[in-house]
């Protein structure tokens, strides 16, 4: 099923050692099988974007790269290290940060106490400090620090935590739906970051806001049934046919923020 690819690499160069690579990647929960067997190579500072169905398998995925899961078959390479199985502690001091789907925060915490936490997992001290206050000023929320996370908007939620992912400062950064309630202008900032993080970061990007993924996207993967269904530019994949019969089957409606002939999903919160 599969008919990948166009894997080409932003970077250019073919014979450099990837950043990321995955071989044969499978996840399975009993019967089901939530990553088939993928084959998935990142290079240096590239960002790619991952799109597909909803319980296409995007997030098992990630889970399965970030050490939260122990994938049930397969190699996870990171900088030619095999990390699959490896705790989720030591994948993250390698350099992987990600942002999950689920909300990852002390809602009963300030918003800068929770940026503080991931910042002090990496670095000690003054050091911590000045990463959580670079974080925060990055992503633009120290004027909103002082306040609770319980009581931030989803979005401010969201900035909160790509705050803490940016504050160990991670080579590699896996965002989960990072758009999901954000209002225009916050989306208009997150466009603005991930270009920013892009100069300095490999990023790999979940989401289904098609709007979004244009703004952002050079390289598009697209899952479907935990295998991957097809891999190109972001053009040629957004109004490919194969990739839209694949959303149709899998919603009745055509939710907004599509133009015509374009690919659209819904979005969803958590998982
Ligand atoms: N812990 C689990 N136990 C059993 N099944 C699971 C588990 N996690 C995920 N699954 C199943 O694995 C499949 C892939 O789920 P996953 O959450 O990775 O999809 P997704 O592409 O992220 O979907 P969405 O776009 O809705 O977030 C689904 O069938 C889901 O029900
Ligand atoms: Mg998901």
């Amino acid at each position: 099923m599969t008919t990948s690819s166009t894997t080409a690499s932003s970077t250019g160069s073919s014979t450099a050692r990837p950043l990321l690579q995955t071989r044969g990647l499978t996840m399975r929960f009993g019967g089901v099988v939530a990553v088939d067997h993928v084959d998935f190579t990142l290079q240096e500072r590239e960002l790619r974007c991952v799109i597909g169905p909803n319980g296409a398998g995007k997030s098992t995925f990630f889970k399965c790269l970030t050490g939260q899961l122990v994938p049930s078959e397969g190699d996870v390479l990171y900088r030619g290290t095999p990390i699959a199985g490896s705790g989720s502690h030591r994948i993250a001091r390698l350099g992987v940060g990600i942002k999950t789907q689920v909300p990852n925060v002390f809602d009963g915490l300030s918003a800068r106490d929770n940026v503080w936490i991931a910042a002090a997992k990496v670095a000690p001290g003054r050091a911590a400090e000045r990463r959580t206050d670079e974080a925060m000023a990055r992503v633009g929320i120290a004027a909103i620090g002082h306040r609770l996370v319980g009581q931030l908007a989803h979005g401010q939620r969201q900035l909160v935590e790509l705050a803490m992912v940016i504050a160990p400062e991670p080579d590699l950064i896996l965002l989960d739906e990072p758009a999901a309630g954000m209002t225009d202008e916050e989306v208009d900032r997150l466009v603005d970051l991930i270009a920013e993080l892009n100069r300095s970061h490999a990023l790999v990007v979940v989401e289904h806001d098609m709007q979004f993924i244009r703004r952002i996207a050079r390289i598009v993967t697209v899952f479907h049934q935990g295998a991957v269904l097809i891999e190109g530019g972001v053009a040629a994949i957004l109004t490919n046919e194969q990739v839209r019969d694949v959303y149709l089957g899998k919603q009745a409606a055509s939710p907004p923020h599509a133009s015509r002939g374009e690919v659209s999903a819904q979005r969803t919160e958590g998982s």
